[in-house]
C-alpha cells in the first residue's frame, strides 16, 4: 500500500519509519527543506533511540523516501496528517496547519483517499477537515470521494520506536466501513499480532487522546501534591507511591514525584482540553487544578533551593550546577522542561549556573539566550559540579545514577545536593556526605 505522511516531526517521522518497517511504501513530506535534506542524507532531525537503524534499513529497501513536494504524496491511498498543533496564547491548540494541509491535499487529489489525522487536535477538528476537503473539491469541480479518520498517536519521546512497534492500542475513529477496512490493512501487522483495536467515531477518537494525556498529567500532579505534604509531615513519598501502586486499580506508573511534568504534550494538551471545554460551556476543574499544581510544583522547587541556600550565604556569590536540561531522559527536547523555569528562578535570585545535559544543551541554549551571560555549559557532569555551591539534579538520565560521588564532592565548593527526581533517595551514604534534599521526603 502507498502511504503519504505529511509532517516529519516526532509523530510523523516515527510513524512513517514504522509503517515502512511494516512493509508499506512510504513517502514523508515536510515543507522544511532543511529537515528533508537531513533525512535524505540519512541524518535525523530528532534524537530518538533506535530510529536511525530503522530509517536506514527502510530507505535501503526502497520503502521510505522524503520530499518537500506535497504532490509526491498524492498517489498514496492513505495520507496521514502529522503536522504541528502549537498552543496559541490562550492555551487553545492552533489547528491552522492541519486545515491548510487538508486543503492542500484536496487541491491535488484525483482519486479516493483516506485522510488520517495523527496530529493531536481538539475534538471537532476531524469534522472541520471533512468540511474543508469537501469545499475545496467542490471549488475545483472534482467529484472525488474521500474519508477522514482520526487515529491518535500515544508514543512517548525516547520510547517512540517501541511504542509504535508494540502499541497498547490502536484507535480508529471513522464511521466509514471502507476507511475502517483500509486502516486495518495499514496496521495489518499489528492487527495480526493481536494489538487491541478500538473502532469508534471521529469525535470519540479525538477525545480519547486528550483524556489519556490529561489523566496522566492529573496523576503526576496528584503525587507531586502528596509529595509537598509528605515533606511537611515526615512521610516518605516513594513509599506512599509504592504502596498506592500495589492497588491494581491505581497502578505504580506515573506516580513518580518530581519537579513537575513538561514536554511537548502534557502542558499543551491539558491547556487545550480546558479550552475546548470552556468553548462548550464546561469547566474541566480537575485538569485545571492539575495545571495549576504543576506550575506551583516548579515554583516550590525554586523556593526550596533558594531558601535553603540563602541560609548559608548570598545567592549572587554562588554557582549552581544543573544536571539534566531535557524534560525527561533520552531526548534532546526541552519544550516546557521544568529545568527552564528552575534555572530562571535561580538566576533571578542572582545565582550563576553551570549546566550539563547529555543531549539537551543545544536546544536549551536557544531558550536561555536572554540569561546567557550567567550560564555556562559543561562538557560533563563532573565539570558541572566544579566549584559549585550546590548541585540540582533536574532530569534523571541513567548516566547520573552511576555518578562517582567522591569525585563530585571533590569538585564542588559546597555540599548542597537537590535531587528533584529522588534518584539517590535510597542511598544513605550519599545523604550522609552531602546536604541532601529529595522531593517528598
Ligand atoms: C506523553 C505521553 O506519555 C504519550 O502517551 C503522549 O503521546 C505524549 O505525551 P512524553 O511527553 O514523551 O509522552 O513523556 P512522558 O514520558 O509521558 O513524560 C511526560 C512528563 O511527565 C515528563 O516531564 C516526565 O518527567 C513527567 N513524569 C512522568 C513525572 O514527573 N512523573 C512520572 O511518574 C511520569
Amino acid at each position: 500500500m502507498n502511504i503519504g505522511v505529511i509532517g516529519t516531526g516526532y509523530v510523523g517521522l516515527v510513524q512513517g519509519v514504522i509503517l515502512a518497517e511494516f512493509g508499506m511504501n512510504i513517502v514523508c513530506m515536510d515543507i522544511s527543506k532543511d529537515k528533508i535534506d537531513m533525512l535524505n542524507r540519512g541524518e535525523l532531525p530528532i534524537f530518538e533511540p533506535g530510529l536511525k537503524e530503522l530509517l536506514d534499513k527502510n530507505v535501503a529497501a526502497n520503502r521510505l523516501r522524503f520530499t518537500t513536494n506535497i504532490k509526491d504524496t498524492i498517489n498514496s491511498d492513505v495520507i496521514f496528517i502529522a503536522v504541528g498543533t502549537p498552543p496559541k496564547d490562550d492555551g487553545s491548540a492552533n489547528v491552522k496547519y492541519v486545515l491548510d494541509t487538508a486543503k492542500n491535499i484536496a487541491t491535488h487529489m484525483d482519486k479516493y483517499k483516506v485522510i488520517v489525522n495523527k496530529s493531536t487536535v481538539p475534538v471537532g477538528t476531524g469534522r472541520q477537515v471533512t468540511g474543508i476537503v469537501q469545499q475545496t473539491l467542490d471549488a475545483c469541480g472534482k467529484e472525488t470521494d474521500f474519508d477522514v479518520v482520526s487515529n491518535p498517536e500515544f508514543l512517548r519521546e525516547d520510547k517512540a520506536v517501541r511504542d509504535c512497534l508494540t502499541p497498547d492500542r490502536i484507535i480508529i475513529g471513522t464511521t466509514s466501513e471502507k476507511a475502517r477496512k483500509i486502516m486495518q490493512r495499514v496496521y495489518s501487522v499489528l492487527y495480526l499480532n493481536k494489538t487491541p483495536f478500538l473502532f469508534t467515531n471521529l469525535e470519540t477518537a479525538e477525545m480519547i487522546k486528550y483524556a489519556s494525556n490529561a489523566f496522566l498529567a492529573v496523576k503526576i500532579s496528584f503525587i507531586n501534591e502528596m509529595a509537598l505534604l509528605a515533606e511537611k509531615t515526615g512521610a516518605d513519598i516513594q513509599q506512599i507511591a509504592q504502596a498506592m501502586g500495589m492497588d491494581g486499580r491505581i497502578s505504580p506508573k506515573f506516580l513518580h514525584a518530581g519537579p513537575g511534568f513538561g514536554g511537548s504534550c502534557f502542558p499543551k494538551d491539558t491547556r487545550a482540553i480546558v479550552d475546548t471545554a470552556r468553548q462548550h460551556g464546561e469547566e474541566m476543574m480537575v485538569i485545571d487544578a492539575a495545571i495549576r499544581a504543576n506550575e506551583k510544583q516548579k515554583q516550590k522547587m525554586i523556593h526550596k533551593i533558594r531558601f535553603t541556600l540563602s541560609e548559608s550565604g548570598d545567592l549572587s556569590d554562588m554557582t549552581i550546577g544543573i544536571l539534566g536540561l531535557s524534560f525527561k531522559p533520552d531526548t534532546d527536547d526541552i519544550r516546557d522542561a521544568p529545568s527552564l523555569d528552575i534555572i530562571g528562578g535561580l538566576v533571578d535570585a542572582g545565582a550563576h549556573i553551570r549546566a550539563y545535559c547529555p543531549e539537551g544543551i543545544e536546544a536549551a541554549k536557544g531558550h536561555l539566550v536572554h540569561i546567557g551571560h550567567v550560564i555556562t555549559y559543561a562538557a560533563n557532569e563532573y565539570q558541572a559540579a566544579e566549584g559549585a555551591d550546590a548541585l540540582v539534579l533536574v532530569t534523571e538520565w541513567n548516566q547520573f545514577r552511576g555518578l562517582d560521588l567522591q569525585r563530585i564532592k571533590q569538585n564542588m565548593r559546597g555540599r548542597f545536593f537537590f535531587d528533584l527526581r529522588n534518584v539517590f533517595a535510597g542511598r544513605p551514604e550519599l545523604v550522609a556526605e552531602f546536604n541532601y534534599f529529595g522531593v517528598g521526603r
